[in-house]
């Protein structure tokens, strides 16, 4: 089955609490959501392999450590995704980045698939599925399908909020994606809106409505 880590940093709850108060206009939505993905990232990296490599301090020759270059993917479902996409590039630069365009019907609640443009060497990565909502968990787990379906086989799912009822549909229907979220939440509304949540994601980062 896969985890669940709530990253639980002061940073990062200190960060949420603006990121959630209505009153934070775009330019600071947009500036809190980077940098809140910037310290996830480096979370979320903890398990990165390391190789040792030979050097020459001033001092005297030394072995250290440096990553081994593992390929990295990351994957903003658009639009809300995109905004975490610099914050998350800011620690690991030579990540490839693919996209995958999905609405949530309002109607339906159901994901709505209309863009997937993704790095050529699938199978080789290890993909980081970001979103800044888990909601009813439907456009992760679409997202995460269609990864897969083109061939991709470590998939981490990383948001900043989630509401418990979307965390159980992905760890059913994805049991070997680890989740990473920054709060979870107390429930969705009737309107499949997290409680307390933020909002409506990409509409604050892009200023839309
Ligand atoms: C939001 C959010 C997630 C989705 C979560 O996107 O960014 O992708 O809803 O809801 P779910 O877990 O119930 O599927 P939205 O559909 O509003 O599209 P947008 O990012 O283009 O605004
Ligand atoms: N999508 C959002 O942007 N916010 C929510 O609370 C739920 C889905």
């Amino acid at each position: 089955m896969g985890k669940v880590y709530v990253f639980d940093h002061p940073l990062i709850q200190h960060k949420l609490t603006y990121i959630r108060d209505k009153s934070t206009g775009t330019k600071e939505f947009r500036e809190l959501v980077d940098e809140v993905a910037s310290l996830m990232a480096f979370e979320i990296t903890r398990d990165l392999p390391l190789k040792e490599v030979e050097i020459e301090t001033p001092v005297i020759k030394a072995t250290s450590k440096v990553l081994s270059g593992k390929k990295i993917g990351i994957i903003p479902i658009l639009r809300a995704g995109l905004g975490m996409v610099d914050g998350i590039l800011k620690l690991i630069p030579a990540a490839k980045v693919g996209h995958i365009g999905l609405y949530r019907d309002p109607q339906t609640l159901q994901p709505v698939e209309y863009y997937v443009k993704l790095p050529s060497d699938v199978e080789e990565r290890d993909f980081i599925v970001v979103d800044p909502m888990l909601a009813t968990g439907g456009s992760a787990v679409e997202a995460i399908n269609s990864l897969k379906k083109r061939g991709a086989k470590n998939i981490k799912f990383m948001c900043l909020i989630a509401a418990p009822e979307g965390v159980e549909v992905v760890k059913k229907e994805h049991p070997d994606v680890d989740i990473y979220i920054a709060a979870l939440d107390e429930q969705l509304n009737d309107h499949g809106y997290i409680v307390p949540g933020l909002g409506d994601a990409g509409d604050r980062l892009f200023g839309t409505k």
